[in-house]
C-alpha cells in the first residue's frame, strides 16, 4: 500500500490517472450523480478507458472499472494488465476504491496490476488486488473442482455417488 504525491508519480501513472479523469467526463451517472472513470493500461502500453452507466433497472448498472476491464479484454488486451486507476467524486477525507464485484473482476482480469486512486487532499494511493480482496475465489478452486470430478469420473462409483 502506497500513498504518493502526484508529483512523486512516473510519467505513465501521471498519464493513466489524467485517462481516468478524463473518462469521467463521460460518466452517466443520472440516478446517483456519482460519477466514476477508470483506466487500464496493459503490458505494451495501451490504455483503454470506461466510465459507471447507470440504467433504469439499477441492477443494470454498470461499474466505470468493468467497463475499462472489458474493453481492454474486447479489444485484444488479453496480454498482461498492469494498472488500473479509477477517480470518482472526491469526497472529503475518503478514496474511492473498487467495488465487491469489480475487485473479483479484476481478481480475474488482471490479478498483478496496481491499483491507484486519489485523495482529495491530491495524493495518489496504490493497493494490490491481493489487499483488497483477501482470500479471493477464482480459477484455481475451479480447477481444483473440475480436476476431482475427473477422478470420480473414473474411479468405480454406482449411482449414488458410494464407492462399489
Ligand atoms: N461505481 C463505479 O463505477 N465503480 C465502483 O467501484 C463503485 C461504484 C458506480 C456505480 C454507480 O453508477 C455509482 O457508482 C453509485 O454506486
Amino acid at each position: 500500500m502506497r500513498s504518493q504525491l502526484r508529483s512523486e508519480l512516473d510519467d505513465l501513472t501521471r498519464r493513466l490517472i489524467d485517462q481516468a479523469i478524463e473518462a469521467r467526463t463521460n460518466a452517466h451517472a443520472p440516478y446517483s450523480g456519482f460519477a466514476v472513470g477508470a483506466a487500464v493500461r496493459s503490458a505494451n502500453g495501451r490504455v483503454y478507458s470506461g466510465c459507471n452507466i447507470e440504467i433504469s433497472s439499477y441492477g443494470l448498472t454498470m461499474c466505470a472499472e468493468r467497463v475499462a476491464l472489458f474493453a481492454a479484454r474486447a479489444e485484444g488486451g488479453a496480454q498482461k494488465l498492469e494498472a488500473i486507476a479509477v477517480i470518482g467524486p472526491q469526497i472529503e477525507n475518503t478514496a474511492i476504491w473498487p467495488c465487491g464485484a469489480c475487485r473479483q473482476v479484476i481478481w480475474d482480469l488482471a490479478p498483478e496490476a496496481s491499483i491507484y486512486t486519489a485523495t482529495p487532499d491530491g495524493r495518489i494511493e496504490c493497493r494490490t488486488c491481493a489487499d483488497l480482496l483477501p482470500d479471493p475465489f477464482g480459477a484455481a478452486q475451479l480447477s481444483v473442482h473440475r480436476d476431482s470430478l475427473a477422478f470420480n469420473e473414473t474411479s468405480d462409483q454406482d449411482e449414488t455417488g458410494e464407492d462399489t
